[in-house]
């Protein structure tokens, strides 16, 4: 019989979103009248913009021609979204990014996740606590960890509590430390970084012959002008951070999918004999073996992001789950939910009401209001006594889902 990997038995049971799924959807099968809103996991729901639909029908009208086919692209991706995410995401904030430090990809979920195959697993992670999933039980599929406690804390991590107490700005490490994700503005919280909190992890990646995996998926939401949108913009970033970008939130590429990761030609990590290598080189090896590169009319579709016809459309989308996001924060004020986030992030964080536990919360809300949201504590122990709501909706749900919530709690 063929041997498992038998890492993934450390798993908890199931992957947090596909588990509240699996919660709603019994609950749906036996309260069928339900009108049950979904702001649990972070999907857009308004269409692509049209700048993007029409360059992704041209893309396709190119594929049906004989002369303007195209097969195989590079696995990277191809030069003129490279250098057009160049141009718009980085060299207009004064970052030095090269088009080929760009990898085009399907996701940031799965180039996180990827990103580990290049790296020993001796390596000593940190984590902060609450954080995206993916970085945890990619950790632990891949060996580096031991099993988890009763609260989910995986032995060998190295976990960084980000909670109220310490106005959601994690701790440096006490102890050394090789690898450290980093995502601002931050999911789940929705809280962001400043310049200074960046710098000090740069500087103490520097000192610590560390790499930082720097998430910022969300960076379109920013709109506080002194919250850095790359990690690039801080002094010393490109010799140890690799930065992941996704299409997903801001231009609606959830379904469609297309992302990107930088991985600076300066970073380096060492060997088993101590030699030092190219985490680029390696990075492009891994990407050129297991990957087959985006779609040529999805990646047309992405350039599209940045025409300005892209641009302003996607500057309205931004607007609107914004603004949803306002109307959840005011809304849950109102009532005197303790809130976080929700300025330069589609996500609002929130303190559980009545100290009931983030699942117990859960549950009040699915059946009571019939809502969903996250619950705190599935994103780490420290996410405890939390609860996160996403912005990604319609108004009218959001609008509902505000005076459900009011209703509820008066
Ligand atoms: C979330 O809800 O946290 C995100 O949608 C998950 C993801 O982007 O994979």
């Amino acid at each position: 019989m063929a041997q498992i990997n038998d890492h993934y038995l450390k798993l908890k049971a199931g992957y947090l979103f596909p588990e509240i799924g699996r919660r709603v959807k019994k609950y749906c099968e036996t309260h069928p009248d339900a009108n049950v809103i979904r702001l649990g996991i972070g999907d857009v729901t308004e269409p692509l913009p049209p700048a993007i639909v029409q360059a992704m029908h041209a893309a396709v009208d190119e594929m049906a021609s004989r002369d303007t086919f195209r097969g195989y692209g590079p696995e990277q991706g191809y030069d003129f979204l490279r250098q057009a995410i160049v141009d718009n995401c980085f060299a207009n904030r004064g970052c030095q990014v090269d088009a080929d430090e760009v990898f085009v990809s399907d996701g940031s979920k799965c180039d996180t996740g990827n990103i580990l195959d290049i790296f020993g697993n001796n390596n000593v992670v940190a984590i902060t606590d609450p954080v995206y999933p993916v970085y945890v039980d990619t950790n632990v599929m891949a060996g580096r960890t031991g099993q988890a406690d009763e609260s989910g804390r995986y032995a060998g991590l190295v976990y960084l509590p980000v909670t109220a107490e310490n106005n959601f700005v994690p701790e440096l490490p006490a102890q050394k430390v090789d690898l450290i994700y980093l995502c601002y503005p931050n999911n789940p919280t929705g809280t962001v970084a400043t310049k200074e909190t960046l710098q000090k992890w740069v500087d103490y990646a520097k000192s610590h012959d560390a790499i930082i995996f720097f998430d910022a998926a969300y960076e379109s939401f920013i709109s506080n002008p002194e919250i850095p949108h790359s990690i690039y913009e801080v002094e010393g970033a490109k010799d140890v951070a690799i930065e992941f970008r996704s299409f997903s939130k801001n231009a609606g590429f959830t379904g469609t999918r297309c992302a990107f990761t930088v991985v600076p030609k300066t970073l380096q990590g060492k060997s088993a004999d101590g030699s030092h290598h190219s985490i680029h080189a390696l990075w492009n090896r891994r990407h050129c073996t297991k990957f087959n590169g985006v779609s040529y009319p999805i990646q047309r579709g992405a350039e599209a992001a940045y025409s300005p016809e892209g641009k302003s459309q996607i500057a309205e989308l931004i607007a609107f789950y914004m603004q949803n996001a306002t109307l959840l924060r005011d809304g849950l004020q109102k009532v005197g939910i303790q809130v976080y986030g929700g300025q330069d992030a589609p996500y609002v964080w929130l303190k559980t009401p009545n100290n009931l536990t983030s699942w117990a919360f859960f549950d009040h809300l699915l059946e009571s209001s019939h809502l969903v949201g996250t619950p705190g504590s599935g994103f780490g122990a420290a996410g405890e006594g939390y609860f996160r709501l996403s912005a990604f909706n319609s108004r009218a749900n959001v609008e509902e889902a505000v005076d459900r919530i009011q209703k509820l709690l008066t």
